[in-house]
């Protein structure tokens, strides 16, 4: 399917950036799981625009679960939930129609759909969808906490400056994801924030945008989780991970930056504490063989600057078939990383459910 993911929990996404609403659908969630409205305000409220670090459309994100949840818990059949938009500005879009953006879906999407796509604010191609995720992963990531499964994301690079890493001591980083969780623009080292944004609005000034790389941690996660070959951890974190706009990039342990450490230095020696097995580093990202160890899963996703800038460009007008310069108009955010961290955390939380409920079934997920 192309707008499904997930095998025993699995999640449709619909709507368009300009049109009345978009929105999720979640199908075989275990029945029971408590639906906290608040947390799911707060996950949609982290991932919402803000300050001059952010596209100038705001939404209110009002969502409504209209089915699946009865007396505030999933009853176990598809739970859908809608969040409508309400500040859509499309006469942005109109005279740019033709014109591809360069770095954007304009061009791939015509040529897929023959014109008929609804190409308002990107259409179904736009990070808009992404608020549909992030309410449909916070109902899955909530129940997952209460399972001892803590899923955290932060910004470890942002415009060539670095943050700190997280922490390989397991008690430390539980603390940090909590931390990550109460924290609007996410860095573990709270001083780069400030310079990160100032990176950010510097970007903007110039009409151009930024990029980075977020990198996620999972604690608690239990061993055994995923598949050999084809289904493997790795495999379908990143099937989904990928899906997420903007990310081009997706990195398991040490990925390509150990790529120069011989065996001995890459391979994680292991240790018993008490009756589990735990390694002293953590360089594999918690996956051997394609299948959870145990250990934290860690992986590091590339995030482009956002393809829509207030600079002239070279493109095409690929209706005429001519080139043409652009200077895009509408609204746009000068970075997308600091609210795209918000929707790996979803994704991840979506993805592990649904793993866990091929290991353990459905019901494993009930409180
Ligand atoms: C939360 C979020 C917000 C985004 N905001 C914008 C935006 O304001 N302008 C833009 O051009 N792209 C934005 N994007 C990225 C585009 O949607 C994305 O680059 C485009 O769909 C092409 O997909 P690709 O980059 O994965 O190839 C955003 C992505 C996310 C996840």
């Amino acid at each position: 399917m192309k707008n499904s993911f997930g095998t025993s929990v699995a999640v449709t996404l619909f709507g368009e950036s300009h049109g009345p609403a978009v929105g999720a659908v979640i199908d075989g969630l275990a029945p029971g799981i408590d639906i906290d409205m608040e947390y799911i305000r707060a996950r949609l409220e982290s991932r919402k625009p803000y300050g001059s670090i952010s596209t100038p459309r705001r939404e209110k994100d009002d969502f409504q679960i209209v089915s699946g949840v009865f007396e505030g818990k999933t009853t176990g059949t598809p739970l859908c939930v809608i969040v409508p938009n309400t500040a859509q500005k499309s006469s942005d879009y109109e005279a740019d129609r033709p014109l591809a953006r360069p770095g954007h879906a304009d061009y791939t999407a015509y040529v897929k759909y023959h014109g008929y796509e609804d190409y308002r604010g990107g259409g179904h191609f736009s990070g808009r969808i992404t608020v549909a995720l992030v309410a449909a992963g916070a109902i899955c990531q909530s129940a997952l906490s209460k399972k001892g499964i803590s899923i955290g994301t932060h910004i470890s690079r942002l415009a060539g400056i670095d943050d700190s890493r997280f922490s390989l001591n397991e008690g430390d980083l539980k603390k940090e994801i909590d931390c990550l969780g109460n924290r609007r623009f996410a860095v573990i080292d709270e001083q780069k924030a400030e310079v990160m944004q100032e990176a950010i609005k510097e970007a903007a000034s110039d009409g151009d945008s930024v990029g980075g790389i977020l990198e996620t941690a999972v604690a608690g996660l239990p061993a055994g989780i995923g598949e050999p070959w084809f289904d493997s951890l790795e495999g379908v974190l990143s099937h989904a991970l990928f899906s997420i706009p903007g990310i081009k990039g997706v990195q398991f342990g040490g990925g390509f930056d150990l790529v120069d450490a011989r065996g001995s230095e890459y391979n994680d020696a292991l240790r018993m504490k008490g009756s589990r097995v735990v390694s002293l580093t953590n360089n594999n990202g918690g996956i051997n063989g394609g299948i959870s160890n145990g250990m934290p899963l860690m992986f590091s996703c590339a995030v482009k600057p956002t393809p829509s800038i207030h600079i002239a460009q070279e493109t095409v007008d690929f209706v005429k078939g001519e080139d043409v310069d652009i200077e895009t108009g509408g609204r746009h955010d000068p970075a997308i990383i600091h609210r795209a961290r918000v929707v790996v955390d979803s994704v991840t939380a979506l993805v592990l459910a649904d793993q866990l409920a091929l290991r353990y079934g459905t019901d494993w997920l009930m409180p």
